[in-house]
């Protein structure tokens, strides 16, 4: 069994629900879905290599990453199949974790995310800003990804959340996030993995996502069998944090109507 290299909070007991961040946050965006879920299931959030509390990889990928998450498992002698959800860059390392660990996963939750990979010029961007990143350091992302991250009812409505998710990316670490973004470019396409997914599947997208269009998400829903997809009014890409009430009820509804609470 290899070590595990995540920070993470385990809390509640029952059944296993693993939440993964996205780009550039950490599990801290979790907890309003930890408070709501606590009482009923063992809520299990994590900091990605990189991010939060986690020390960087020494070569990142998201595949390493999904394996990391097993490690996490077998440290908490989870054997049985868990649900695992994961918003953006948390849902491409969801999508490998099923990859590689099908047996491993009772559930699915696929937030503001996409199956495939890169194009060649979304690659270039990213190597472009992971440069500027570990030269200037967060404040390149924390001035102006607030801003992409929300829908623009959240920007009018909420400027208080986009000044929490500057603190997030402020908070970060610029090795780590640059790194992720090299990872991120180089993971591969999962929209192959879409029709072998056999188990109660969650995708949530916000209307208003200007990094990932809710269009992915109906992509993804035509592939999975019997996936259930809500597009979310008034929200953005952070679907957790611009919606949270709306975001419990869909998860906890799905959790239950599938027999993972
Ligand atoms: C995220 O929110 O995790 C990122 O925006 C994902 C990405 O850049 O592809």
């Amino acid at each position: 069994m290899n070590k595990n290299p995540l920070a993470y909070e385990v809390h509640g007991s029952g059944a296993p629900v693993v939440l993964v961040h996205a780009f550039p946050l950490s599990k801290v965006m979790w907890a309003g879905q930890v408070k709501e879920l606590a009482g009923s299931c063992k809520v299990i959030t994590l900091d990605l290599p990189g991010f939060g509390e986690s020390a960087p990889q020494t070569s990142p990928s998201i595949a390493t990453a999904a394996q990391s998450v097993a490690c996490l498992l077998d440290e908490l002698k989870i054997v049985g199949p868990v649900f695992i959800g994961g918003l953006s860059m948390g849902g491409y390392v969801v999508l490998e974790f099923f990859r590689q660990f099908p047996t491993r996963v009772r559930g699915l939750g696929l937030f503001s995310t996409r199956a495939g990979a890169d194009s060649d010029e979304q690659k270039k961007k990213r190597h472009e800003i992971a440069d500027k990143v570990r030269k200037e350091g967060m404040s390149v992302l924390a001035n102006s990804m607030p801003a992409k991250l929300a829908g623009e009812t959240t920007a009018k409505e909420n400027p208080l959340l986009l000044e929490q998710i500057k603190g997030m990316i402020t908070a970060g670490s610029s090795v780590g996030t640059a790194d992720a973004l090299i990872a991120m470019a180089g993971r591969v396409d999962s929209s192959d993995l879409l029709d072998k997914i056999h188990v109660p599947t969650l995708i949530i997208a916000g209307a208003e996502d200007k990094v990932i269009p809710a269009s992915d998400s109906e992509l993804m829903k035509k592939a999975v069998v019997g996936a259930d997809l809500h597009i979310m009014a008034k929200a953005g890409h952070m679907v957790n944090l611009e919606q949270p009430e709306q975001f419990n009820l869909l998860l906890k509804n799905f959790l239950q109507k599938s027999g993972l609470l």
